[in-house]
C-alpha cells in the first residue's frame, strides 16, 4: 500500500501523519507492507524539517520526525501512490486539481479512517499554541489506526 499525506505546508500536519501511521505499521509488525510519504501543496518550506512543536509533540509519544524535509506534491505523485490523502477539504480540491486524468491515485480525507469523529479536517495548528499540535497528533492516532485496520479489512 503506497499512501501519500498531504496538507499545506508538509512541515506540520501530513509528515506527523506520516509518522504516526509508520509508527502504528511498524507496531503491527505490517510496516514493510507499507510505503509512506508526505507532500505540501504550497511551497512554502521546501528542504525544511518539521516543525519544532511538530517534532516535540511527536517525540513525547515515541516518534522521531526528524529526517523528514518538506516538498511539494507534483504529478508524478498521482501516479507513484494508491492513496493520497489530504488533511483538509482545501488540500482535497488542491489536489483534484493537480491530478493527470490518466492517474490512478485514489484521492480522499485522511480523517475518511476516523468515521466516528464528528470532524473532517485535521485543523492546521501553524499559527495555534501547543495544544494544536497534541489535537494533531491524536487525529492523526485515531485516523492512522483506521486506516490500518480498513486496509487489514
Ligand atoms: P501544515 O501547516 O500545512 O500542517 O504543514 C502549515 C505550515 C506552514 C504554513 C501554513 C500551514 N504557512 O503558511 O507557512
Amino acid at each position: 500500500m503506497r499512501v501519500l499525506f498531504v496538507c499545506l505546508g508538509n512541515i506540520c500536519r501530513s509528515p506527523t501523519a506520516e509518522g504516526v501511521v509508520r509508527h502504528l505499521a511498524r507496531e503491527a509488525g505490517v510496516g514493510r507492507q507499507w510505503h509512506l510519504d508526505s507532500a505540501g501543496t504550497g511551497n512554502y518550506h521546501l528542504g525544511e524539517a518539521p516543525d519544532e512543536r511538530s517534532q516535540r509533540a511527536a517525540r513525547r509519544r515515541g516518534i522521531d520526525l526528524s529526517a523528514l524535509r518538506a516538498r511539494q506534491v507534483c504529478a508524478e505523485d498521482f501516479h507513484r501512490f494508491d492513496l493520497i490523502l489530504g488533511m483538509d477539504h482545501a488540500n482535497l480540491r488542491a489536489l483534484q486539481g493537480l491530478r493527470p486524468a490518466s492517474a490512478g491515485a485514489m484521492l480522499g480525507l485522511f480523517l475518511d479512517y476516523a468515521p466516528q469523529l464528528k470532524q473532517r479536517e485535521v485543523p492546521d495548528p501553524y499559527f495555534d499554541g501547543e495544544q494544536g499540535f497534541e489535537t494533531v497528533l491524536d487525529l492523526c492516532f485515531e485516523a492512522g489506526r483506521g486506516l490500518l485496520n480498513h486496509a487489514a479489512g
